[in-house]
């Protein structure tokens, strides 16, 4: 362990977000284990958690864009799954069940429009939910949604490192339900110094193993955590954007120096999405992708 007796001095970064606002949101059918369309959904109730995360993004100096909702597309609010955008390249998501494959043309449409290169992709893949950027490479998910081919796939459109990481538990079906990128910048000699936190039980032992040496710092937060959707957060380096369940997981970033930020997506976490699944990173060609 490095622990210093400093507190490192953290700082926002601006971030340029997608969201959609979830006026058709309803649990209509069940591909995860969160999702029962028995228990009743309350959208209004959903529409406003939605608007208390879009109104702490732009209190902090971010900037938010909409797509809007499609009718029949109730999981269009989880737009971490939309794709997965660097270099004002878009990568597109090709889903792995059928219920959301008509949100392939309204994401891939929105970025053509707002001065995307379109990557359309071969492999079945949810974008951010299961590729997250940290420094130069990308962390890729695999095990429920993204397929390993996916991996190569995005590997080849981005001229990057991509490394693959193989998720066990089938309530933490996608990557950024289980692991949050909190700094992406990356440190020297190959060592990340900087910082994820990610849940280790959701991972098998040959990836919590490389999570260990490519990242001895990150840190490890409990399944008590996990399990209230904790990791499912997004940072600019100082604010980080969690649900107020994740008590231990706020003391940890507390003690790092980052700045929680509570948010209660509560009915959105009866569709299995969270903080994260409803913010997508928008990295134009012209900027840096820190
Ligand atoms: N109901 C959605 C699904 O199962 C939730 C997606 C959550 N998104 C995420 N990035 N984890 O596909």
């Amino acid at each position: 362990m490095s622990l210093t007796t400093q507190t490192p001095v953290r700082v926002a970064q601006h971030r340029t977000y997608l969201m959609c606002r979830p006026e058709h949101f309803v649990v209509s059918y069940s591909i995860n284990p969160w999702m029962e369309p028995a228990k009743p959904t309350n959208t209004g109730r959903a529409i406003e958690q939605w608007q208390t995360l879009f109104d702490a993004y732009i209190a902090l100096g971010h900037e938010i864009h909409l797509i809007d909702p499609v009718p029949g597309l109730p999981d269009m609010v989880y737009t971490a799954n939309g794709g997965f955008l660097v270099d004002g390249v878009a990568y597109g998501p090709k889903f792995r069940f059928a219920e959301r494959s008509g949100e392939e043309r309204p994401f891939m449409d929105w970025f053509a429009s707002h001065g995307y290169h379109l990557a359309e992709p071969v492999e079945v893949n949810e974008g951010e939910g299961d590729f997250l950027l940290v420094g130069d490479i990308i962390l890729a998910g695999t095990g429920f949604r993204s397929t390993g081919d996916s991996h190569r796939e995005i590997g080849e459109v981005f001229g990057r490192e991509v490394v693959s990481l193989t998720l066990t538990d089938p309530r933490f079906y996608h990557l950024d339900t289980a692991l949050t990128v909190l700094d992406p910048v990356q440190g020297e000699g190959g060592v990340e110094r900087a910082n994820i936190a990610y849940l280790p039980g959701a991972f098998d032992d040959a990836s919590r193993a490389i999570l260990e040496e490519r990242f001895p710092d990150a840190i490890l937060v409990s399944d008590a955590d996990g399990d209230v959707f904790g990791l499912n957060s997004a940072s600019d380096g100082l604010n980080v954007f969690i649900s107020p369940r994740a008590t231990g997981f706020e003391a940890q970033l507390r003690e790092r120096g980052y700045n929680p930020v509570l948010i209660d997506l509560s009915e959105l976490l009866l569709g299995g999405g969270g903080i994260k699944c409803c913010t997508l990173e928008l990295r134009a060609a012209n900027q840096e992708n820190a």
